[in-house]
């Protein structure tokens, strides 16, 4: 085979596509027929991309569906044309047309990827898949799983995804929340291990609205990572690990469980736990117990410096059913939430609903920020920032681990601190998707 070396440098052959299209898949148990999703390369999860740290991710995305759609690389700390928001940093692709994603990975991590034109509909349909980032010296490890947790919403009747997605409940309330769980595609995903395998999962949230408690069992592990940004040190899982829409975890898990045995990452649900991948154990391990995982190498510019003099932006959300929001701004007219309602939009930041024309504040490059998110409403929101990674700042003064989306319960007021690097217009949205479509969606602007 010829080398890569030997190839001219600026051949212009087209870069390898992905493509948005229909499929049939089998989601649900083979009672049912299989179910036609929006899948990148026919597939959802859309193909596991996994390249190396400060790589390039070079994709066409070919659209082949009958509407417009966009990719957005979720976590990635992108230069902002490539970021795929349509509206604010490209055109949506019409169907039958092409874009072309050609961008650096600067860290390393477990993203995904996603659709972000009508993304309510469109990632429930299917459209999303991993983008795992590798670290020049990775921890050993005998298996390293990325594992896209999802949940659909089926019709019984017909096994067909339920088109509801304008539905004013899910607007409204807790988001869409479907009534088919799966682990990379299968209701019933199995791996077999052996007895001391020490694995690596990369636990991805692709759900609208779910938020997954998750649990071990027959295994041990501890969480290194968060929304793709190393822990400084590994954090013993011993509690629910809450993972809200679009966030992620990497575990080190160790199987504790002995040949013979089925290990288990488990969900707790109401009336309890139940499983989510299945691990049955079998044949002789090879290797004792390892000790304690080490922590994973950080990665560039995770500080989140000038805190004591940052600009602080006030920031509140409201409305939805069973808040006490009375009327908000949109389209530039102060509406009740009556008329909100008739509109489909029932939420607002800072009493203004959905995306505006001017950004909800304009940062100078290299700015610190910090925003007390204050949860005046009845549910629970996945608060996402797009182009940066954010820490908290809790009660006592520390800083909390770096991550893209922070889950902030009702009634809670969060606050978190960045430093606004990335020039460009940036995204601020719910990650419960039918939140940020029913208002929850407003950017921010840094300057070049
Ligand atoms: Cu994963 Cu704006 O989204
Ligand atoms: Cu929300």
């Amino acid at each position: 085979m010829l080398a890569a070396s030997a190839l001219p440098r600026a051949s212009r052959a087209a870069p390898v596509s992905l493509e948005a299209r229909t499929a049939r898949v089998q989601l649900t148990p083979e009672t049912y027929p299989a179910t036609e999703v929006w899948g990148y390369d026919g597939r959802s999860p859309g193909p596991e991309l996994r390249l190396r740290q400060d790589e390039r991710l070079q994709r066409r995305l070919v659209n082949r569906l009958a509407q417009p759609t966009t990719i957005h690389w979720h976590g990635i700390r992108i230069a902002n044309a490539m970021d795929g928001v349509p509206g604010l940093t490209q055109q949506a692709v019409p169907p039958g047309q092409s874009f072309d994603y050609d961008f650096v990975l600067p860290d390393a991590g477990t993203y995904w990827y996603h659709a972000h034109q009508a993304s309510a509909e469109q990632v429930a349909r299917g459209l999303s898949g991993p983008l795992i980032v590798e670290e020049a010296e990775a921890p050993e490890v005998d298996h390293d799983l990325a594992l896209m947790l999802d949940d659909w919403r089926i019709d019984p009747a017909t096994g067909q995804i339920a088109d509801d997605f304008g539905n004013l409940h899910d607007l409204s309330h807790a988001g869409r929340y479907g009534n088919l769980v799966t682990t990379n595609g299968a209701f019933d995903f199995a791996r077999d291990l052996r007895p001391n395998d020490r694995l690596r999962l990369r636990l991805i949230n692709a759900a609208n609205a779910r938020i997954f408690e998750l649990g071990l069992s027959g295994l041990e592990g501890w969480v290194v990572a968060l929304d793709g940004m190393p822990l400084p040190a590994p954090r013993p899982l011993t509690e629910a690990l809450v993972l809200a829409p679009a966030q992620r975890a990497d575990l080190i898990v160790d199987v504790t469980a002995k040949a013979g045995e089925t290990a288990w990452l488990a969900r707790a649900e109401r009336d309890g736990a139940v499983g989510q991948a299945r691990f049955p154990v079998a044949g002789t391990g090879t290797k004792p117990r390892r000790d304690a995982p080490a922590p994973l190498p950080p990665n560039p510019r995770m500080e989140v410096t000038g805190l004591a003099d940052a600009r602080s932006i006030s920031f509140r959300m409201e409305g939805g059913a069973m808040g006490r929001m009375q009327a908000a701004v949109l389209d530039g007219k102060r509406q009740s939430f009556r008329d909100l309602m008739q509109a489909g939009q029932f939420w607002a930041f800072n009493g203004v609903v959905g995306r505006t024309e001017t950004p909800l504040v304009t940062a100078a490059r290299g700015e610190t920020l910090r925003l007390p998110i204050v949860n005046d409403t009845a549910f629970p929101h996945a608060m996402h920032l797009h182009g940066h990674h954010f820490r908290e700042v809790r009660s006592d003064g520390t800083l909390g681990p770096m991550r893209d989306t922070l889950l902030v319960m009702s009634g809670e007021t969060r606050e978190i601190a960045f430093v606004a690097d990335n020039p460009g217009d940036w995204l601020f949205h719910c990650h419960m998707l039918s939140h940020a479509a029913a208002g929850m969606t407003t950017w921010l602007r840094v300057t070049a």
